[in-house]
């Protein structure tokens, strides 16, 4: 988050190094951070793998991945020569020591060429069960000893219940200080996610009616066309709630319910955050079916295209009872919000692939207007589109023009592309120059997850000790299992389902 600090010379040490989030995410956002001008002079990626690949392989498959994903598109060719210099590739097994040693000894080497106190970035984009023995191995071998400079980078999934994140902290602890440790939650590096922040706390406008006297409910949808792909094995483990809900979904709450920051500071950010998921109400066990509800997706049509149902995908079990669409209604029980719904959803090969923030609030207290006059009416409703389209809605009534007095629903619109001319960086690379800078307010605290673990663990029991028989229950290009509906219908409300908007500002009908 800082924009003013430069990053002191770094070695960033990629375990699964050739990988897909390295050619995918990692050395794209790298790069860009290169032809931006952030990263440090002296600066080298270590590639870690087990293909059978040299330098010059490694870097042109790495050079093919940023044409392919970074958001500036192909890479010019000087530019790309002098990035990659930076750049080389080491075929190991990360289960042996030597590979410690070595990697140790490649460190020592630059660490003379530069001099000075060096980052040491080991990033792990492997699998979970991965984890403790590389994080082992590596403060085994002596690299992690400077607290300030030597830093871990583990991707999600922390855990997979609350008990198992916390023995993956317990030893990680062994070897690391908390301020070592970022754990990535790459929804919090996302611009309109930090824009949250900005939107809450830089304005004076919304705060004071920022609270359960005047916000009816709010809603927080994460629905992706895409289905799992390839990441079958990966998604079996896991399912929606565990790969949305419990990290980018409650990360958004937080964001939306928490208390004003006195600085933003690391933890003082942190710290506001975990307050919200302490004052989550408890689901019990027995009210789970009230406040959750869960979906498989069926075959259907995306687009024009047929899409194949879950059941039906690469590495997926025949009977698989996994979700791919979660549901779930919190409460937060604090003065700001008591008793104020903060509905969150999420979902694979649904009709739309829209992330959206909706702040509803309450209606005036008294209609003056005639029945007539307000047949089109809409609540007031503060919408953040988080992707594809990035920007604020604010909707509210205006009378249509003409003779007679007729309300009609509008919006005001903030849009980035329209507003921005700059292009905005990717998630990835905002957390990888924080990690570079030490700065650890974008990560996941120990705390934190376990708060949210704590909060999901009823529902994960519930869902495991009972398979669905009505899986798979909505079709591909939905959105989602009418249950969904259900859950929030019981309190008179409704699932806003908004395509990307067009930029022509017409109201939503
Ligand atoms: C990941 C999940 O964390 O987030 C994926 O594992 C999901 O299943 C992805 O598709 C969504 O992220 P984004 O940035 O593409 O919206």
């Amino acid at each position: 988050m800082d924009a003013i600090k430069k990053a002191g010379p770094t070695v960033i040490v990629i375990f699964g190094g050739s990988g897909d989030l390295s050619w995918r995410k990692l050395v794209p956002a790298l790069y860009n951070l290169y032809l931006d001008k952030w990263l440090p002079e002296n600066f080298a990626v270590l590639g870690l793998g087990r293909k059978d690949l040299n330098d010059t392989d490694f870097r042109a498959h790495l050079h093919e991945g940023i044409d392919k994903f970074s958001r500036r598109g192909k890479a010019n060719q000087d530019d790309w020569d002098r990035f990659a210099k930076c750049i080389t590739y080491f075929k190991c097994d990360l289960s042996e020591d030597t590979t410690y040693t070595n990697v140790g000894n490649q460190i020592k080497q630059l660490e003379k060429d530069w001099k000075g106190d060096v980052n040491h970035v080991f990033y792990l984009a492997v699998a979970p069960e991965f984890i403790e023995e590389i994080s082992e191995k590596i403060g085994n071998a002596g690299l992690t000893t400077d607290k300030k400079h030597h830093r871990i980078v583990i991707e999600k999934p922390f855990g997979r219940d609350l008990e198992s994140a916390r023995a993956l902290d317990e030893s990680l602890s062994k070897i690391f200080d908390e301020g070592q440790i970022f754990r990535i939650d790459h929804f919090l590096g996302k611009e309109t996610v930090q824009n949250i922040l900005a939107f809450r706390f830089a304005n004076a406008l919304f705060e004071p009616i920022w609270n359960r006297n005047y916000i009816d409910h709010v809603q927080i949808t994460v629905s992706e066309q895409l289905g799992v792909e390839k990441r079958g094995g990966y998604y079996e483990t896991a399912g929606a709630l565990r790969d949305m809900i419990q990290n980018h979904l409650l990360q958004l709450l937080c964001l939306i319910a928490m208390e004003p920051p006195v600085t933003f500071d690391g933890d003082e950010v942190r710290n506001r955050k975990v307050d919200v998921l302490h004052a989550l109400r408890r689901i019990k066990i027995d009210d789970v079916s009230r406040y959750a509800v869960r979906g498989q997706y069926d075959e259907g049509w995306i687009e024009g295209q047929k899409v194949p149902g879950y059941r039906e995908e690469q590495d997926v079990a025949k009977d698989s009872n996994t979700e791919t669409f979660a549901a779930v209604k919190f409460f937060i029980d604090n003065w700001r919000w008591q008793d104020v719904p903060f509905y969150l959803r999420t979902g694979k090969r649904m009709k739309d692939s829209s992330s959206l923030i909706a702040v509803q609030f309450k209606p005036v207290p008294h209609q003056s207007f005639q029945n007539e006059t307000i047949s089109n009416l809409q609540p007031n409703r503060l919408i953040m589109n988080i992707q594809p389209t990035m920007g604020i809605r604010l909707q509210f009534q205006a009378k249509r023009p003409g003779l007679k007095m007729v309300l009609n629903p509008v919006e005001m619109q903030f849009d980035y592309k329209e507003t921005y001319t700059t292009g905005t960086p990717e998630a990835y690379e905002i957390l990888l120059l924080d990690v570079m800078l030490g700065d650890t307010s974008l990560f996941m605290r120990a705390d934190q997850l376990e708060a949210a673990w704590s909060m999901l663990d009823p529902i994960i029991k519930v869902w495991e000790e009972n398979p669905s028989i009505s899986f798979p229950n909505y079709a591909s290009g939905t959105q989602g299992p009418e249950e969904a509906e259900a859950l929030i219908a019981k309190y008179g409300h409704t699932w806003l389902n908004l395509p990307p908007v067009k930029n022509d500002n017409k109201p939503q009908k």
